[in-house]
């Protein structure tokens, strides 16, 4: 089955207005010059320039998106932001359960899934993030850390359609390391097999992978079966870094 790859920037909280202005200007500009890319492009600022930026890319072939939601619609939750603000903002999908978030924010799976369930109630896609510890990788536990993450992290109404799951190894987010291909290749394998037995339409639910992608790398781990795009930290920052990111799905 041929999944139509995504390829997304999660800015994290980095960028100053003009600064980002300008790097998404010329990401729509790169992305304009192709009538269809191949891929998706979505690109996650920090929430509060997300209006502008939907804004700046209107019309064009890329998206922009929420790095996280609270799980209720509204109501006394100070410094939270909702999903159908998000979605009211014009963003089209929402991150959650990104490990920063599970980290700094102690979120645990249950909380994951009801932000995603946030999410898509808001008509957003929702990103649901797993992926392991290097502690638990080195003691054997990859597999089975991500089956429980999935399992209990995906929204309860889960389809192709309305979630993307992100495998992003801890030990790989910021830090140059990337797994082996094989490595990569065994956990989106597991993933779907995870998927297959709770869904119908397992093969269509894209597949991204996190964690140290850069241009350099990019093309070997996205050419990978089970892997259907990216979700790409410090390399979406600068334009001219993430576009041959982009490029690999062109
Ligand atoms: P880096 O690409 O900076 O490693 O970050 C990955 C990530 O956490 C994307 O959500």
């Amino acid at each position: 089955m041929s999944v139509r790859p995504l390829i997304a920037g999660n800015w994290k909280m980095n960028g100053l207005g003009s600064e980002s202005a300008a790097q998404l200007t010329d990401l729509v500009e790169q992305a304009s010059e192709y009538k269809d890319v191949g891929c998706d492009i979505l690109i996650c600022p920090p929430a509060l320039i997300v209006r502008e930026m939907v804004t700046l890319t209107k019309g064009t072939n890329v998206q922009i998106g929420g790095q996280d939601c609270h799980m209720n619609v509204s109501g006394a939750h100070t410094g939270d932001i909702s999903a159908e603000m998000l979605k009211d903002a014009g963003a089209t999908y929402c991150i959650v359960g990104h490990s920063e978030r599970r980290t700094d924010h102690l979120e645990t799976n249950e909380v994951v899934k009801a932000k995603a369930e946030a999410a898509i109630a808001a008509g957003l896609i929702a990103i649901v993030c797993v992926g392991e510890t290097l502690e638990e990788r080195e003691s054997g536990k990859t597999l089975s850390v991500i089956s429980n993450q999935v399992k209990n992290s995906l929204p309860s109404d889960v389809t192709a359609q309305n979630t993307v799951v992100a495998y992003e190894p801890v030990w790989a987010i910021g830090t140059g390391k990337t797994p082996t291909p094989d490595d990569v290749a065994e956990v989106h394998a597991h993933i779907r097999s995870d998927l297959k037995s709770v869904m119908s339409d397992a093969d269509g639910v894209r597949l991204l992978y996190g964690g140290s992608v850069k241009g350099s790398n990019a093309a070997e781990l996205m050419a990978l079966e089970h892997v259907n795009g990216g979700l790409v930290g410090g390399a979406s920052l600068k334009a001219g870094d993430f576009w041959p990111i982009v490029e690999t799905s062109i």
